[in-house]
C-alpha cells in the first residue's frame, strides 16, 4: 500500500505525494528550501489556498492579506496550508470581457487542485467571475472546498450622494452625455467610489455571487457582506482555515453540499436579494458540474413568488456595508425561512437551517420583512417565444413597471461597433416606445458574452428625461445595472438563433407576466430570412478562442464548455517521475 502511485489507496491523498521512498525523498527535500520543518510531512492534511490574487484585478488586491488567516486556522487546526495561484480574471480590465476566460480559469482550478497535493481547498474569491470560475473547477474535483469571498468595498460617497460601483458609472455617464457632468467632475467621482479594498459594493455580480456561495452553503455564515477592510472578514478567513482541516477529516466534500435543494435555495435567496441575472448562468455552469439537473424553469418556478426584500442599488438605495449592518444573508434568510430547504447540509456540518437559526434583521428599511417587501417581484422572470425558443431572462426589480407589457417598433443593431456607431445619431430612427435589439453579443458571437445587454439609450431620448426603454439582446448584463433589459436571449444570433433575423421596423411584443416574448413576423417571412442569413466568420482560427468559440454552450445551459459538463474526482493514478 505504501508504495501505491494511485491516490485512492491513502487515507489521505496527499500522502501519495509524500511516502518513504525515493519520490517522498525528492518532494521532501525542494518543500523545505522554503524553511518547511519536518513534522509539515508527518501525514496531516494540506490544505490548498487557492488565491486569485493580482494587481491586475484590485478587487482581489487584498487576498494575499487574507490567506495569511486563513493560514493561521489551518495550522492550529493541524493541517498544512499551502498557497497557490491560478488565473485572476479582472472585470474591469479583461477584454474582450471577463466572461470569455471563466470556463479557461475553471480548468487552472480544477487541474492544479486534482495535479498537487491537496486534501483540502479554501477558494478565495472576489471580482465577478472568480467566483463561479473557482468554484466550477473545484466542482470537478470534489475534493472538501469552502469558499472565503473577499468583501465589499466601503461606501462610496461624492457631494453628499452615495455613490455604487458600477451603478454610478452608468447614472455619472448619462450625466456627461446630458451635459449634468464635466471630466472634471468625473475624475474626482472616480477616486469617491472606490477607496477601498474589496470589491463592488452594489447588489452586482461579485456581491450576488458571495451571497450564492453562502446561500449554497459552501461558505460560513455572513461571508457575503462583511466589508473587504473590516477586521471581521480576516477573522472570518481564520474560521474558515479551522474547519476547513475539520472538513477533510469529516470527508464533506463539495457534492455533500452542493445538491438540488442546495441550489434551489441560492435562486430563492438571489429573488429575495434582486440578485444579479449572471447568477443565472454561473449557477445553472456549476450544477453542471455537479451533476445536479438544474434548468432555466427552476428559475423561473423558484423566483416566481419571491419578492425582492433588498434596498440595494442597483434596484434600491443603499450599498453592502448596510447590508452587513442589517444583517446580511442570514438576515435574509430568516425573512424566507418558510421557502427554504433548511435541512440542507452546509460546510459548517450543520444545517443551513441550524446556521442560521438566531440571525435578526437589524434594519428593515435596508432589509424588508418578507410580508412587507421592498418590491413584489424579486426572481429572476424567463420568457419563451419565437423570438427566444430556449428561453430569455430579465430581472423585474430593475426594471420600469410601465414597460413589463409592451408592444413597440425594433431598432436593430448588426452588432456592439453598429450600436456605437449609430446610437448618438440624430437621424436615427427611434423613439421611447421603440424596442433597440442588439445582436452579436452571446457566448459565441463576441465572443465571450459581454455584459453589454444594458447598452444605452440614444442620447436625443436621454435629453427628454426618458431614462428607460425595452432593450433584447443575446449579451449579458452587468449586475450593478438596471433598466428593462431582456438578456441571454437564446440561441444567440451567431448560433441562428431567432435574434439573427430582427430587422428595423418589426413589431415585437413582451410580455412579462405571461412570460412571453414574440416576433410579430409570419413564419414564412422568417424562413425566406433565415435562408438569406449567412454565419459570422469566427474571430480566430488558433488558441482558446477557437476552443471556446468550438465548444461553448448556450446560455440557458450555462455556457459552460461541452466536454466540461461533469466531474471526473480528484483521483490521480500515476506518478511524475
Ligand atoms: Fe470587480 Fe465589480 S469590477 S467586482
Amino acid at each position: 500500500m505504501a508504495d501505491s502511485h494511485d491516490t485512492k489507496d491513502y487515507k489521505l491523498r496527499s500522502n501519495a505525494w509524500f511516502r518513504q521512498d525515493r519520490d517522498g525523498f525528492g518532494r521532501r527535500s525542494w518543500m523545505k528550501n522554503q524553511g518547511r520543518a519536518d513534522h509539515l510531512f508527518d501525514g496531516r492534511p494540506i490544505i490548498g489556498i487557492c488565491n486569485t490574487w493580482s494587481e491586475f484585478t484590485p478587487c482581489n488586491g487584498h487576498f494575499r492579506e487574507i490567506a495569511e488567516y486563513v493560514k493561521r486556522g489551518v495550522y492550529e487546526m493541524g493541517g498544512f496550508p499551502l498557497e497557490f495561484p491560478v488565473m485572476s480574471l479582472s472585470e474591469i480590465l479583461l477584454r474582450p470581457t471577463a466572461m470569455l476566460y471563466r470556463n479557461l480559469a475553471s480548468m487552472d482550478v480544477e487541474e492544479s487542485i486534482r495535479g498537487q497535493p491537496m486534501d483540502g481547498v479554501i477558494l478565495l474569491t472576489g471580482c465577478d467571475k472568480t467566483t463561479p470560475s473557482l468554484v466550477m473547477g473545484a466542482a470537478s474535483c470534489d475534493i472538501p472546498t469552502l469558499v472565503v469571498s473577499g468583501g465589499p468595498m466601503l461606501n462610496g460617497r461624492y457631494k453628499g450622494e452615495l455613490v455604487g460601483s458600477g451603478t454610478h458609472t452608468w447614472l455619472f455617464t448619462e450625466r456627461l452625455k446630458t451635459g449634468e457632468m464635466t471630466m472634471a467632475d468625473l475624475s474626482q467621482a472616480e477616486a469617491a467610489m472606490s477607496r477601498s479594498s474589496g470589491h463592488c459594493m452594489t447588489m452586482g455580480t461579485a456581491s450576488t455571487m458571495a451571497s450564492m456561495v453562502e446561500a449554497l452553503g459552501i461558505a460560513l455564515p455572513s461571508n457575503a457582506a462583511i466589508p473587504g477592510v473590516d477586521a471581521r472578514r480576516y477573522a472570518l478567513a481564520h474560521m474558515a482555515g479551522r474547519r476547513i482541516v475539520e472538513m477533510v477529516k469529516e470527508d464533506l466534500r463539495l457534492s455533500k453540499v452542493l445538491t438540488k435543494k442546495a441550489f434551489e435555495n441560492a435562486i430563492m435567496v438571489n429573488g429575495a436579494i434582486g440578485g444579479s441575472t449572471n447568477a443565472v448562468v454561473h449557477l445553472l455552469a456549476m450544477a453542471g458540474r455537479m451533476g445536479v439537473d438544474l434548468t432555466l424553469d427552476d428559475w423561473d418556478r423558484l423566483g416566481r413568488d419571491m419578492p425582492c426584500l433588498v434596498n440595494l442599488m442597483p434596484s434600491g438605495k443603499y450599498l453592502m456595508e448596510e447590508f452587513y449592518y442589517a444583517g446580511g444573508i442570514p438576515a435574509v434568510i430568516s425573512e424566507i425561512k418558510h421557502k427554504l430547504h433548511l435541512d440542507a447540509l452546509t460546510v459548517t456540518g450543520k444545517t443551513i437551517g441550524e446556521n442560521n437559526a438566531e440571525a435578526k434583521n437589524w434594519d428593515t428599511d435596508v432589509i424588508f420583512p418578507f410580508d412587507k417587501p421592498f418590491k413584489p417581484q424579486g426572481g429572476i422572470a424567463v420568457v419563451k417565444g419565437n423570438l427566444a425558443p430556449n428561453g430569455a431572462v430579465l430581472k423585474p426589480s430593475a426594471a420600469s413597471p410601465h414597460l413589463l407589457k409592451h408592444r413597440g417598433r425594433a431598432v436593430v443593431f448588426e452588432s456592439i461597433e453598429d450600436y456605437d456607431k449609430r446610437i448618438d445619431d440624430p437621424n436615427l430612427d427611434v423613439d421611447e416606445n421603440c424596442i433597440m435589439v442588439l445582436k452579436g453579443c452571446g457566448p459565441k458571437g463576441y465572443p465571450g458574452f459581454p455584459e453589454v445587454g444594458n447598452f444605452a439609450l440614444p442620447a436625443k431620448i436621454l435629453k427628454k428625461g426618458v431614462r428607460d426603454m425595452i432593450r433584447i439582446s443575446d449579451a449579458r448584463m452587468s449586475g450593478t445595472a438596471y433598466g428593462t433589459t431582456v438578456l441571454h436571449t437564446s440561441p444567440e444570433a451567431a448560433a441562428g438563433g431567432p435574434i439573427a433575423l430582427v430587422r428595423d421596423g418589426d413589431m415585437i411584443e413582451l410580455d412579462i407576466p405571461g412570460r412571453r416574448l414574440h416576433l410579430d413576423v409570419s413564419d414564412a417571412e422568417l424562413e425566406k430570412r433565415r435562408k438569406e442569413w449567412t454565419a459570422p466568420t469566427p474571430p480566430s482560427e488558433r488558441g482558446y478562442y477557437k476552443l471556446y468559440v468550438d465548444h461553448v454552450q448556450q446560455a440557458d445551459r450555462g455556457a459552460d464548455l461541452d466536454f466540461l459538463v461533469g466531474k471526473s474526482g480528484a483521483r490521480i493514478v500515476r506518478e511524475s517521475h
